[in-house]
């Protein structure tokens, strides 16, 4: 250790990039402080982001079980009584924890917490509080948090105007909720409500739900959302919403321009993206600069323009995921140990935990074919859930699985799936992408029966030949 510190490393923020970052160095050997202003230890995923929401989303999957007939469908036949205080007792719960599991994990390995907003006095040097710490290296894991839309005021204690955290919390089911942002936290979060009994609107910028997702998966949920009762408003803007006590008249146009029209809401829900987190970090006395999207760039290492300060997570390039930030924060750590760490961002899987699930990873359809340059260099094998028996037994016929592969050499270039556990599904994709297997690869790995990842056999077996189902 070089004593002319007093840390060895010091990670500024503790959510899923920061605490593994720091977890990881302490275990490589390395002194360690990791400074977080919450109250607890966790970001953005931990607290208010993946924890809570899948909390609730599993408590209103078996409200809502119970309440569309899908339970007396398989002969259990009740009505439910929704004691709301308990379902969020339970999400409260699950917080505390694992928020106070990374409080134990920092004891067991020696991860030193600075409790406190951090500011950078020079590359090696940070404020925190009243105290100042000083590192022989510097990893940035602030984050993100909810991008504002001008015209619009988020006041997540009023519960009419919310933001993804507002809407975890509210105290009583909205009667009309327009969610604005047809994306991930949008479509969680609209389904909570919308299982409680809301009625829900979906104001959405783009043609399609989903950005970034393929586009045979975006149209589907599409399908899906407006068959569980959402209403979808497609290439429209919100342009301004007014409070007036409890309600909330919101203001819309078409995407392209066009004529106004308005519309009441008693929640309002704003989820049109993040942004990274730098403000008030000092980036400025380091002379670090944030490209155009606010972000900070990084090398593949994960080393900042500015000698011994590293960046991860949200608050660089990528997906905005707490499994990419926490695979940086391994690989990060482990590189400042002098070790080589490597995070493949060709190969991190995205999930949407509604029912049923979205989840996708590697190239979508439109994005191999532009890749190859040309539709006829890519071959396509899909197999529909309603054709998988368990997914059939379990009454869940909606969805697909896609394979989308290199026409010449069969590797894999991208797996999509809709189905009730395609969050889990899509992990054996992933490591097949990463042993660069081929879509006969897989359709000559032996799949447990029945199990839903059959599908993902059966749609391997689809593109270069034919699967036995359908
Ligand atoms: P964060 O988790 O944002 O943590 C950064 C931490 O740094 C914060 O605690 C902040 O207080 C602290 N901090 C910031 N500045 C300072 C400073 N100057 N000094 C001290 N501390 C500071 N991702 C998934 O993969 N799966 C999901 O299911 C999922 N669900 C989500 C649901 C919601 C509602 C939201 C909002 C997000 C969700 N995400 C999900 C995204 C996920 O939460 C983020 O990608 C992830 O938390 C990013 O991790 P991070 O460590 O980069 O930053
Ligand atoms: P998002 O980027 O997923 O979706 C935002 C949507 O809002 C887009 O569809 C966009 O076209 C639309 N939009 C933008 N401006 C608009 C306007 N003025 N009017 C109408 N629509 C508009 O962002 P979201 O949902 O806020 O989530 C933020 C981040 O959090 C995501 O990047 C995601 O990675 C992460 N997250 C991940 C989850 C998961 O992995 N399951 C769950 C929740 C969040």
């Amino acid at each position: 250790p070089d004593h002319s510190f007093d840390y060895d490393v010091l990670v500024i923020g503790a959510g899923p990039g920061g605490y593994v970052a720091a977890i990881r160095a302490a275990q490589l050997g390395l002194k360690t402080a990791c400074a977080e202003s919450r109250e607890t230890l966790g970001g953005t995923c931990l607290n208010v982001g993946c924890i809570p929401s899948k909390a609730m989303l599993h408590a209103s999957e078996f409200y809502d079980a119970a309440a569309n007939g899908a339970m007396a469908e398989m002969g259990i036949e009740t009505k439910p009584k929704l004691n709301l205080e308990k379902m969020h007792g339970q999400r409260i719960d699950a917080v505390d924890g694992l928020t106070k599991g990374i409080e134990f994990l920092f004891k067991k390995n020696k991860v030193d917490w600075k409790k406190g907003l951090a500011t950078f006095q020079d590359a090696h040097s940070v404020r925190v509080g009243d105290e100042t710490v000083t590192a022989k290296d510097i990893i940035i894991a602030t984050g993100s948090s909810v991008t504002p839309l001008p015209g619009v005021e988020v006041d997540n204690d009023k519960q009419v105007v919310v933001d993804s955290t507002g809407a975890l919390e509210l105290a009583k089911v909205p009667q009309k909720m327009v969610v604005i942002g047809g994306g991930v936290i949008g479509l969680e979060m609209g389904s909570i409500w919308n299982r409680l009994g809301a009625d829900v609107t979906v104001v959405e910028f783009l043609d399609q739900l989903l950005p970034g997702m393929d586009g045979e998966v975006r149209k589907e949920a599409g399908k899906i959302f407006k068959k569980q009762g959402m209403t979808l408003k497609l290439k429209t803007k919100v342009t301004g919403v007014t409070v007036k006590g409890k309600k909330a008249t919101l203001t819309l146009e078409p995407a392209a321009g066009g004529e106004e029209e308005t519309m009441e809401a008693d929640c309002v829900l704003v989820s049109i993206g993040r942004r990274p987190n730098t403000e008030g970090l000092g980036l400025d006395a380091i002379g670090l600069e944030t490209n155009k999207r606010g972000q900070i760039e990084v090398d593949h290492d994960f080393r900042t323009s500015v000698d011994g300060v590293w960046a991860i997570g949200d608050v660089v390039p990528g997906p905005m995921l707490a499994h990419k930030a926490e695979d940086e924060g391994i690989a990060c750590a482990e590189n400042i140990a002098g070790h080589t760490g490597i995070v493949n961002h060709d190969i991190i899987p995205g999930v949407v935990y509604t029912l049923p699930e979205f989840a996708g990873v590697g190239l979508t359809q439109e994005e191999a074919i532009e890749k190859l340059g040309d539709k006829a260099k890519i071959k396509v094998g899909k197999f529909p859930m309603m054709a998988n028996s368990r997914a059939k037994t379990n009454h869940e016929p909606d969805g697909f699985v896609k394979i989308i592969a290199d026409a010449e050499t069969d590797r894999v270039l991208g797996v999509w799936a809709i189905a009730s556990v395609a969050g889990t599904m899509i992990a054996e994709a992933g490591i097949a992408m990463e042993f660069g297997a081929t879509s006969e690869d897989i359709a000559y790995t032996c799949h447990a029966h029945p199990t839903h990842s059959e599908a993902m056999k059966e749609a391997a077996m689809a593109v270069t030949g034919k699967p036995i189902h359908i």
